[in-house]
C-alpha cells in the first residue's frame, strides 16, 4: 500500500471545527460499543493543560467510581473501541487514576489548519452550536433625554461582543436597544420644555439641554405646588395620548437617539430594534389580566405584585418583603410590567431561543424576580420558554477605588471620554511613528485614523478583558500600554504579521496565491511551530467558553497568549527560508495566526489595522 503523503489528511476526511466536541462524540460511541451505561456516562472533554496534550477526558473517573470498576481499565477498554480515524488524528494516553489525554499529531494539527483557512471557514465550523435559534440581545439601553453615562458604555461594549460571538457561532442575532423611554419625568420635562427651551441649544447639544430643562422643570415643581399639578396634567395628557404632547415626547425619543448614535457609530454598533419601554404601554393589559387568572400575582396595598414564596429575599414573609411590582399602586405601569410584556414579545414576535439583557449588577434582584415570574408565568400558559440570561458586569471605579467621575466630582460624558481615548492613543502612536525611518512615516491624517482604532479599542478591550463579573478599574495608561493584555499590543501583533507579507512579498493573506503555497506545508516540527500551531487549533475552545458563558474575557486572554506564541515561534524561526516545504509551513502559520487574531479581534468589535 503506498504510503500517504503527509498533510493531505483534509483532503481525504472532514475535520471538525471543535476537536473537543469530536472526542466526546467519540468516547460516548466508544462507550455504548463497549457496554457502559452510556445514560451514566459523560466524557467531560476539555482543552487540557498543554504539558499533557490538547484535550483530556475526565469524566471515566466518576462514572468508574460509581459503577465499582476500576478507572484505568475502563479507559483502557474505551480506547481500545476509539475509531481508527481518531487514533489517526490524535496520540492517546492513560493518565493518573483514569484521565485519558489526547494529543494531535503534527499532521493533525496540519489538517486543521489547510481546513479552516479564513473567516467564513471558520464560522462555518463553529456554526453549528446555534444554528437555526434565534437570540434577542437587549444592550446600551440608556435613558432617553439624559446622558448615557459610563455603564450603559460597558453594557454596548460587551452587548457588542455577545452579538458577533453568537452570531459567529450560527444565532440570527436580534440587536434590540430597550430605550427607557417612558415615565413620570416626561411631565416635568415637558413643563421645562415648554417654558424654557433653548432651540439652538437643543440642535448643538440635544441631551445636555434637555437634561437643563428637566432640571428647571424639577426646580419649578416642588411638592404640592400648584406647578407640580400642571407637571401632572402634562403627564396626563402625554399619557391619554394628546397630539401636541405625543409629538413632543417624539422629538425627544429622536434627538436622544440621534445623539446615542454618534456613539454607537464608534463603536461600531448598529440596532436592528429600538423597542424602548413605550412601544410595550398596550401590552401591559394582558400581563396584568394573565398573571392575575393564573393566580401568579396578587392584589396588595392597591398594587398587583408577585411574590416568590421559595426565594429567600421575595417570599411573602422576608424581613423587608420586596415583592415584583407587576402594576403600581395607582394603576401606572412600571419596569417590571414593561420588562413581563418584554420577555412575552420576544418569544412571540421574534421567536427567540435564548434572551441576553446586559446591565449593570446593581438590577440583579429586578432580573432574577422577572425571571422567576416569566417561568411560571410562561409554565401555567403553555408558552415555550427561552433560556433567560442577564450578563451582569461590575461598576467601573477610577484607580482610587471610587466611582468614575469627572475632576469636579461630575458624570463624564462618554463622548469626551472616546474622545480623550483617541487623543492619548495619538500620542502613543506619534512617539512610535517619530521612531520609524523617515521614508515610512506615517502622514498626521493617518496617525489619526490609526489613533483611533487604537484608543476606541482601548477602551473597548480594557472592558472586555476582564471578566465582568468583577469592578472594573478604569486607567488610561493600562489600557493604552504597549505591552500586556492590551488593545494596542495586539493591534501591533496585527500589523506586525501583515508586514512579514508585505515584506516576504508573499502575497496577500487569504489570497489564491498564497493558498497554492499553503498546499506544500509539511506537519509542524520544531517546538515552537508546534505549540503555535496547537495554540491556533484551541481558538475553537476559546470561542465556545467566551460564547456559552457569555464571557469574552475567555477570548481575550486567548488571544493574548497566541500573540505570545506568535512571538517565541517568530523569534525562533526564520520565516522566508530556501527549502520549499518548511517555508510553506512557516507562511501557513503567519497566515492562521494573522487570521484568528483579526477574526478574535473583528468578534470583541475592535477594528484591525494593517498598519500602525
Ligand atoms: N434603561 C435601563 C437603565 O438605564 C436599562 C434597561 C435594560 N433592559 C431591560 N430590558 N430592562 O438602567
Amino acid at each position: 500500500m503506498p504510503r500517504r503523503a503527509p498533510g493531505r489528511l483534509c483532503e481525504r476526511m472532514h475535520v471538525p471545527f471543535n476537536l473537543a466536541a469530536h472526542i466526546d462524540a467519540a468516547l460516548k460511541s466508544a462507550a455504548t460499543a463497549t457496554g457502559f451505561d452510556a445514560a451514566a456516562f459523560s466524557p467531560d472533554v476539555r482543552a487540557a493543560d498543554p504539558r499533557h496534550g490538547d484535550y483530556q477526558a475526565n469524566g471515566v473517573l466518576a462514572y468508574a467510581k460509581r459503577e465499582k470498576q476500576n478507572p484505568r481499565a475502563a479507559a483502557e477498554k474505551l480506547l481500545a473501541a476509539l475509531p481508527d480515524s481518531l487514533r489517526e488524528q490524535f496520540d492517546t494516553a492513560i493518565a493518573g487514576p483514569g484521565f485519558i489525554n489526547f494529543t494531535l499529531k503534527p499532521a493533525a494539527l496540519l489538517a486543521w489548519l489547510q481546513a479552516y483557512r479564513d473567516a467564513s471557514a471558520l464560522s462555518a465550523g463553529a456554526a453549528t452550536t446555534y444554528a437555526g435559534q434565534t437570540w434577542v440581545v437587549d444592550y446600551s439601553s440608556p435613558n432617553t433625554a439624559k446622558q448615557m453615562h459610563v455603564g450603559h458604555l460597558r453594557s454596548a461594549v460587551i452587548g457588542e461582543a455577545i452579538c458577533r460571538l453568537l452570531a459567529f457561532s450560527g444565532a440570527k442575532v436580534i440587536r434590540d436597544n430597550h430605550l427607557g423611554d417612558w415615565g413620570t419625568q416626561f411631565g416635568k420635562l415637558i413643563y421645562g420644555y415648554k417654558r424654557w427651551v433653548d432651540h439652538e441649544a437643543l440642535k448643538r447639544e440635544p441631551i445636555e439641554e434637555l437634561e437643563r430643562l428637566y432640571k428647571l422643570g424639577n426646580d419649578a415643581t416642588p411638592e404640592g405646588s400648584p406647578e407640580l399639578d400642571e407637571a401632572r396634567r402634562e403627564l396626563v395628557k402625554l399619557q391619554s395620548g394628546d397630539p401636541e404632547s405625543v409629538a413632543l415626547w417624539q422629538k425627544f425619543s429622536d434627538v436622544s437617539l440621534a445623539a446615542f448614535q454618534q456613539i454607537y457609530d464608534r463603536l461600531g454598533i448598529r440596532f436592528d430594534y429600538n423597542l424602548g419601554e413605550s412601544f410595550y404601554n398596550d401590552k401591559v393589559e394582558r400581563v396584568y389580566r394573565e398573571l392575575t387568572e393564573t393566580g401568579i400575582a396578587e392584589t396588595s396595598n392597591d398594587a398587583l405584585v408577585v411574590f416568590h414564596d421559595e426565594h429567600p429575599r421575595f417570599k411573602r414573609d422576608a424581613e423587608r418583603p420586596n415583592p415584583f411590582m407587576v402594576r403600581k399602586a395607582d394603576g401606572a405601569s412600571g419596569y417590571a410590567s414593561t420588562d413581563l410584556a418584554t420577555a412575552l414579545y420576544r418569544v412571540e414576535h421574534f421567536n427567540a431561543h435564548g434572551i441576553v439583557i446586559v446591565t449593570d449588577f446593581r438590577q440583579s434582584d429586578h432580573f432574577e424576580q422577572l425571571f422567576l415570574t416569566v417561568k411560571k408565568w410562561f409554565a401555567k400558559k403553555g408558552y415555550r420558554l427561552p433560556e433567560l440570561h442577564h450578563v451582569t458586569f461590575g461598576a467601573v471605579t477610577g484607580e482610587d477605588g471610587k466611582a468614575l467621575k469627572t475632576r469636579d466630582g461630575g458624570t463624564i460624558k462618554l463622548k469626551a471620554l472616546l474622545d480623550e481615548a483617541e487623543e492619548r492613543a495619538l500620542a502613543v502612536v506619534t512617539a512610535k511613528n517619530a521612531e520609524r525611518p523617515e521614508a515610512e512615516r506615517f502622514s498626521e491624517n493617518e496617525c489619526r485614523d490609526i489613533a483611533r482604532a487604537v484608543g476606541i479599542g482601548a477602551v473597548q478591550y480594557a472592558d472586555l478583558s476582564q471578566n465582568r463579573s468583577s469592578n472594573y478599574v478604569f486607567s488610561w495608561d493600562k489600557m493604552l500600554a504597549l505591552e500586556g493584555n492590551t488593545a494596542p499590543y495586539l493591534l501591533y501583533a496585527v500589523a506586525r504579521v501583515h508586514s512579514i507579507f508585505r515584506r516576504g512579498q508573499l502575497g496577500i493573506p487569504g489570497s489564491d496565491t498564497l493558498a497554492d503555497l499553503e498546499k506544500n506545508a509539511t506537519p509542524p516540527e520544531t517546538p515552537t511551530e508546534l505549540s503555535l500551531a496547537r495554540k491556533l487549533v484551541h481558538f475553537s475552545d476559546a470561542l465556545a467558553l467566551a460564547t456559552s458563558n457569555l464571557r469574552p474575557h475567555f477570548l481575550c486572554l486567548y488571544l493574548y497568549e497566541l500573540a505570545g506564541e506568535f512571538s517565541a515561534f517568530y523569534a525562533a524561526e526564520k520565516v522566508i527560508v530556501d527549502d520549499v516545504a518548511t517555508r510553506a509551513r512557516r507562511v501557513l502559520l503567519c497566515a492562521r495566526t494573522l487570521l484568528t487574531l483579526e477574526t478574535g479581534l473583528n468578534l470583541l468589535g475592535l477594528r484591525t489595522l494593517q498598519r500602525m
